[in-house]
């Protein structure tokens, strides 16, 4: 089993074109189609999911995407936190959220707190988030804190967002596109990709587990000879 997966949800803009509404109806299917997925991961012993659902690049969407995907945010916390709690899962966040309105920071922070203690596994939501800006994030807090040895790869996991998470094993995009698009880069060093051309708001567990084991199927070699 996959200790962490990451998801870049992706797809959600297709799908809702595709059947001629709105955008944000297709991020509310988004919002829909992950509570299945957290729940899974949660049963068959994932220990870390870490999802992609604000990158720093979305703000120069139109505003009324960025206000769609923000409001979608705190309904999801609002709505999920406690059976999250009850399913044993710990909400935490990647990437800058301090850059967050007020209103949506708050209820990230009211989760985070209530769901700090369980331990069955930790759904990492990426928020404002670039792996480029956490690097360089990682970097300033190093030296403010007066890094003056010479940088090492530990020492610099350290400072991460994910510092203390194993790093992902299997990342998971929707959609078809080949990309990263500025995700974890410093965390898939490693980790086995799988995508499939099924768009985010139809990705559902029975997707997921074609995923698992595509991930078993492979012979993983961290840079070694087989
Ligand atoms: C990509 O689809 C998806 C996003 C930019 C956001 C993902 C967000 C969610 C699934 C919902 C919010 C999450 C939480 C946890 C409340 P896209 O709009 O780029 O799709 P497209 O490439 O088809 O246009």
């Amino acid at each position: 089993m996959p200790r962490h997966i990451a998801i870049i949800m992706d797809g959600n803009g297709r799908w809702a074109k595709a059947r001629n509404l709105p955008r944000a109806l297709g991020h509310r299917q988004g919002v829909l189609a992950l509570k299945p997925i957290v729940k899974t991961c949660a049963r068959i012993g994932v220990s870390v999911l870490t999802v992609y659902a604000f990158s720093t690049e979305n703000w120069i969407r139109p505003k009324s995407e960025v206000d769609a995907l923000m409001s979608l945010l705190m309904e999801f916390l609002r709505a999920e936190t406690a059976e999250l709690k009850m399913e044993g899962v710990s909400i935490r966040t990647i990437g800058n959220i301090s850059k967050l309105p007020a209103r949506a920071l708050a209820a990230l922070q009211e989760s985070m707190q209530r769901t700090a203690d369980e331990k069955r596994m930790i759904l990492n939501l990426a928020l404002n988030y670039g792996g480029r800006d956490e690097l360089v994030r990682a970097v300033n807090r190093w030296a403010r804190q007066g890094g003056d040895q010479a940088l090492t790869e530990e020492i610099l996991a350290n400072y991460l967002d994910t510092a203390g998470l194993p790093d992902p094993d299997l990342l998971i995009r929707s959609s078809g596109e080949e990309r990263i698009s500025n995700f974890m880069l410093w965390q898939i060093a490693y980790a086995e990709i799988y995508v499939t051309k099924t768009m985010w708001p139809d990705f559902d567990p029975e997707e997921l587990i074609k995923a698992i084991r595509a991930f078993q199927s492979r012979t993983r070699r961290f840079g070694a000879v087989e």
